[in-house]
């Protein structure tokens, strides 16, 4: 008995955690398969190389690749193109001794072919079916191409504009980051990875990437284990819930250790608190570069930390091929541990199908129907339609009417199908996009155009051509905003501000007298307070994708009843960053607006628009705030709420949950969003939206990483945005306190 007990502590010490049932069929095929492999073909499993440098990270990986991949010396690789180069390559692996596939990687981030509206875009819908949706058609093209693996969903939660990688999560929300990352997962990879539909995921970038100290790009992350517990934790461990097959970790130090090498991280957390059975693979150059962190003396000791923190892979450096050999031979990495890799990553092979058929995923003809189908780009579009943020409509200037007959469009962005991609848009066939120029000539539209500045260094260019085209036309439209390369990857800034000029020049087309219509065509939360004086009505349309021009025009002219909300908060001033809705009381209070309280002198502590803003063409009422206890086990309380359409066109409400713990053993948040729901309400009609409490909505963690509900007062909010609420107090008797 007490021999069994080791092995089990032994089994549990080194996270030896076979992630298949003993003796299942997995299982045996993956172990005979171990058995028979030497320590090079080993060690060749966690080898990743790129196909081309530069494409999506530091120009790295000069390896001999197609010999080390005949020699089994590598076992996966990224941004190969094709189905025709990924055959090539997967013939190559055949003729190794063991005959293991290669899987095959690629950052389909939002959309391959087709180009789909950036992630954070997506989460402003807040419509959870549409971006399953939209994710299984990314894996649907993805798989038709030959891949097998994208690198998605990013699930960093941040606080930070200045920090350009906000474009590829979901925002600044955990509880809505949560679920958002749920449905990416299943999107992604559907309920089987054999089947050629759809993909492996890849959680990243585990984690607290989205905090970096000072906004700056791959900055050091350092917080409470209570804060990245309540804050910025939930998505990564929803999507390991949600079954997501592999892990990506961060390129920064989380609490002074590199997460590369984060054994906290990597097998405390993610394998043995969370019963991860899947793989990690390391960012891009990540293992060599913790000889920068200084964590590393040399890239030796980068291999031994990595393998022994539970990094399983490693993205395009060498220092596993190189260096992991000699280190079992010497002892300072047990083959055990390898092995323990090296089982993660077949069992996932496995799972795929690539032992059955290397070539699965090289179907022509199904490569041929699939990308840029009539079937993605309407997805496309009916995810661009549910993305765009109708932020100001005085004077309820839209929907346009259908006698508007000629429009003066300004600005190079409404014509640009190159930034209409938006970033991490690797492979999306730009010349097939729909701008908004092109929507608007194929409706038929007399369209005046007119740069009004020029896109390379915003500074106003043809202010007259403009003037003329905007007197020449019954409305006018200008899209103001960042072009493509400003968001995502190594695009810090320290001004999230819009050009003067781009501002100013919608101040000068204000004075013709004619309605103003601002497009917002961003990356990230922008600051544009100018540009929003003057204009009658803002949308944020992001970098729509495809079907972008389609979705604008759609919205515009009122096909669509804009119905999204801002996932992120867009702040007055970058001074208030970081900026977010789920602000802390703090002993002075913002809100006793007096002196001595939690304020700035300079800048009010106001943003320009609320997490949860967005509007609609109609306006809908919210009555009838109503709780009563749970009559379930659970569930502590009902709380309900009548939403009524109150206007004249039907529409789609995001009915939002906040709470607020009045008293708790730790400060809280004013309010935290703990559920939504996306409904549609006829011209009249009213629907009640009613909302289980339960312990996810009210508890926490603590310090220590423990989760609580403590009994006490709450405050149930409910409306249609985070500075738009209703309230109801609710007082939880007792409850056992849990651990989570
Ligand atoms: C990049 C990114 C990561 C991406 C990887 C592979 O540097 O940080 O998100 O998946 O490298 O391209």
């Amino acid at each position: 008995m007490k021999k069994l007990l080791t092995l089990i502590l032994c089994l549990c010490t080194f996270g030896v955690t076979t992630a298949s049932p003993q003796n299942s069929p997995k299982d045996k095929f993956v172990s005979k398969l171990l058995k028979q492999m030497t320590l090079d073909e080993k060690i060749g499993q966690l080898a990743q190389c790129t196909y081309r440098g530069n494409f999506t990270g530091p120009d790295g990986g000069n390896l001999p690749k197609e010999e080390y991949v005949k020699q089994g010396k590598i076992g996966s690789m990224l941004n190969v193109i094709g189905i025709k180069d990924i055959r090539r390559y997967q013939e190559l692996a055949l003729q190794s001794r063991l005959r293991i596939p290669l899987i095959f990687g690629l950052d389909v981030i939002h959309g391959y072919r087709t180009g789909f509206p950036l992630p954070l875009a997506e989460a402003a819908s807040f419509d959870l079916e549409m971006i399953e949706e939209a994710a299984r058609y990314n894996a649907l093209e993805s798989a038709a191409d030959g891949l097998n693996w994208v690198f998605a969903p990013m699930v960093d939660i941040s606080w930070d504009a200045r920090w350009g990688r906000v474009m590829e999560g979901a925002g600044e929300d955990p509880y809505y980051g949560s679920r958002v990352a749920e449905a990416r997962i299943r999107g992604l990879q559907g309920s089987n990875l054999a089947d050629t539909a759809t993909v492996m995921a890849c959680v990243k970038h585990f984690a607290g990437y989205g905090a970096p100290i000072a906004g700056k790009e791959y900055n050091s992350v350092d917080m409470s284990l209570g804060q990245f517990a309540n804050f910025y934790m939930p998505p990564y461990q929803a999507a390991i819930q949600a079954g997501a097959a592999t892990v990506m970790s961060a390129f920064n130090d989380f609490n002074n250790i590199p997460c590369t090498a984060n054994d906290f991280l990597l097998n405390q957390l993610l394998r043995k608190k969370w019963s991860f059975k899947g793989f990690v693979v390391s960012d891009y150059n990540s293992v060599e570069e913790l000889v920068n962190h200084r964590y590393a003396s040399d890239k030796k000791d980068a291999a031994a930390k990595a393998l022994n923190a539970g990094l399983d892979m490693e993205m395009v450096s060498t220092c596993y091929l190189t260096y992991l050999k000699e280190l079992i031979q010497e002892g300072k990495v047990k083959e055990s541990v390898l092995d323990n890799a090296v089982r993660r990553i077949l069992e996932k092979k496995y799972e795929l199908g690539l032992f059955e058929d290397p070539f699965r995923y090289c179907n022509p003809a199904r490569s041929a129907r699939v990308l840029n189908s009539p079937e993605v780009r309407n997805a496309s579009l009916r995810m661009a339609e549910r993305s765009i943020v109708l932020l100001e409509n005085k004077g309820s200037v839209l929907p346009l009417a259908p006698q508007i007959k000629s429009v003066a469009l300004i600005g190079g962005l409404t014509k640009s199908q190159w930034d209409m991609a938006g970033a991490w848009a690797a492979m999306t066939d730009r010349n097939k996009i729909v701008t908004l120029h092109d929507a608007l000539q194929q409706k038929g539209l007399a369209v005046n155009y007119a740069d009004g500045y020029d896109l390379k260094t915003n500074r106003m260019s043809g202010l007259q051509e403009a003037i003329q085209a905007a007197n020449a036309s019954d409305i006018i439209i200008v899209a103001i905003g960042e072009k493509a390369n400003q968001s995502g990857e190594k695009t810090s800034k320290v001004n999230i501000s819009l050009p003067e000029e781009q501002q100013k020049l919608v101040a000068e087309l204000k004075k013709t007298g004619k309605p103003v219509i601002v497009l917002v065509m961003c990356g990230r939360p922008v600051i544009f307070n100018e540009a929003r004086e003057h204009a009658d009505a803002v949308l944020c349309t992001w970098w729509l994708g495809s079907e972008a021009g389609n979705a604008i025009y759609n919205v515009l002219w009122g096909k669509y009843n804009p119905s999204a909300k801002l996932p992120m908060t867009f702040p007055a001033h970058v001074g208030q960053i970081p900026i977010h809705y789920q602000q802390k009381s703090t002993g002075r209070p913002t809100s006793l607006k007096q002196a001595y309280t939690a304020s700035y002198i300079d800048s009010s502590t106001e943003p320009a628009y609320y997490f949860g803003h967005g509007l609609s063409y109609t306006t809908f009422g919210y009555s009838n705030l109503n709780v009563k206890p749970g009559k379930t086990p659970g569930i502590h309380a009902l709380v309900s709420v009548k939403v009524t359409n109150q206007g004249l066109y039907a529409g789609e409400e995001v009915v939002q949950l906040y709470v607020q713990d009045k008293t708790a053993s730790v400060t809280r948040p004013i309010k935290e969003l703990k559920g939504i729901r996306k409904i549609k309400l006829e011209a009249g009609e009213s629907q009640t939206v009613t909302f289980s409490i339960t312990d996810e909505a009210l508890g926490f963690y603590d310090n220590d990483m423990n989760y609580k509900v403590e009994p006490g007062d709450f405050i149930f909010m409910v409306g249609g945005s985070s500075n738009n609420l209703q309230q109801i107090t609710f007082a939880l008797k007792e409850h056992n306190s849990n651990k989570k």
